[in-house]
């Protein structure tokens, strides 16, 4: 059987991982796949999730099975994680999930169940991997302008593309730290998406992946608890793999807010039964680990620390690598670098450019010209800027 098959085209950011791995040279730099480093270019452990890890450790008198929604304490615990506290929970279910990948396929899942005909409408441009895992799931997928380098955001370009959306269909939305531009939309950007939804019958489907990393745990999720507190229906699939730099370990969780208790405990009963049918039972350490750490308030009080620590160096990164590309340019051409958020940005080179970026001089960024902001060189800013304004013509 197998002839019939062809090789797959690699995946553009994880085939880097490997790329740059083999590269012999000592200034080579990785600005790839998005995983956090610190200064040292190490991804630690968390302090708190370390101490989690250790408690797990000592009391866990059993694997045994927890069963499909995986450990319940988890998800209402992720559920106020993500949409605030005051989230109205009459509505809301959560199913653990491996990773953020695993919630959107279970999500996408559910789509396709409810809505066989849904479009799913993603932002253009978007993580690569949204494609593959809607069209897995057998989706129909539009795209709706999202960004533009040298307009920002475009917002009456997405609010015309979504205007020829129609009732049931599904408008997927980066919660924080859009992946890959760091543009993010504001509050009132949010609110007017929260009234095309109701008034076309659209659904919303929020990944939120970085919460934390761009301007704080509740402000990154503000403009999902908004759509949450306003529209009638509502998918988010979060991941833990960041926040909790717990990447390897598969945690995630998928959230559904219904029109009432009684379709949404419906809808979730579906849910679980996708999860049955992909990995039956989710996996769990990772999950027991924020688990305890979100249920201990000083646990909790230390990881948020370490997540500020995160999110400062970022934002310094950011900083001072606008700086350098300044002076190493002589333009203004890169300063949008400072004012983005999260963990990544686009430099606006072009696929030859990027290229020359990683054959001529080891700089290892994604086709797009995508970079981990996380990844930069604090001590060798002044040389990367170089290095990319030589590729400049
Ligand atoms: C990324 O965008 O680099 C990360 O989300 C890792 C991945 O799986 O692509």
């Amino acid at each position: 059987m197998f002839e019939t098959l062809k090789p797959a085209a690699p995946d553009g950011i994880l085939a880097l991982m490997s790329l740059y791995r083999d590269d012999p040279r000592a200034g080579k730099i990785d600005l790839g796949v998005g995983v956090y480093r610190d200064e040292t270019g190490a991804t630690p452990v968390m302090r708190a999730v370390r101490e989690a890890e250790r408690r797990l450790h000592e009391t866990q008198a059993s694997k045994t099975y927890l069963g499909l929604a995986g450990d319940t304490a988890f998800n209402a615990l992720m559920i106020g994680l993500v949409l605030g506290e005051d989230a109205d929970r009459t509505r809301l279910r959560a199913a653990q999930t491996p990773g953020g990948t695993g919630a959107l396929r279970q999500l996408a899942d559910l789509v396709r169940l409810a809505r066989p005909d849904a479009t799913v409408w993603t932002p253009d441009p978007t993580w690569p991997n949204h494609l593959p895992i809607l069209r897995a799931a057998g989706l129909k997928i539009a795209s709706f302008p999202y960004y533009d380098p040298a307009e920002g955001i475009t917002f009456d370009a997405a609010v015309a593309a979504l205007n020829n959306a129609v009732s049931g269909d599904v408008v997927l939305l980066h919660g924080c730290c859009h992946n890959p531009t760091g543009a993010d939309l504001s509050l009132d950007q949010w609110a007017a998406i929260a009234d095309l939804a109701v008034e076309r019958g659209l659904v919303p489907f929020v990944d939120i992946a970085y919460q934390g990393f761009g301007q704080g745990l509740d402000e990154d999720a503000a403009g999902v608890r908004l759509l949450a507190a306003r529209v009638p229906e509502m998918l988010v699939a979060a991941s833990c793999s960041k926040n909790f730099s717990v990447y390897r370990d598969r945690v995630g969780a998928a959230i559904l807010l219904g029109r009432n208790a009684a379709e949404a405990d419906a809808a979730y009963s579906q849910l679980l039964g996708v999860g049955r049918g992909i990995w039956s039972m989710p996996p769990d350490h990772a999950a027991a680990c924020v688990r305890i750490v979100l249920e201990d308030e000083a646990l909790r009080a230390e990881w948020q620390a370490e997540l500020d620590t995160v999110r400062a160096r970022m934002l310094a990164l950011r900083q001072g690598f606008a700086e350098a590309l300044r002076r190493a340019s002589n333009s203004d051409r890169f300063d949008f670098i400072a004012g983005q958020r999260g963990m990544f940005s686009r430099l606006g080179l072009t696929p030859d450019e990027v290229t020359r970026l990683r054959d001529e001089h080891g700089v290892y960024i994604v086709g797009d010209s995508r970079f981990n902001v996380a990844g930069l060189p604090g001590d060798r800013l002044d040389d990367l800027a170089a290095r990319i304004v030589a590729v400049l013509p």
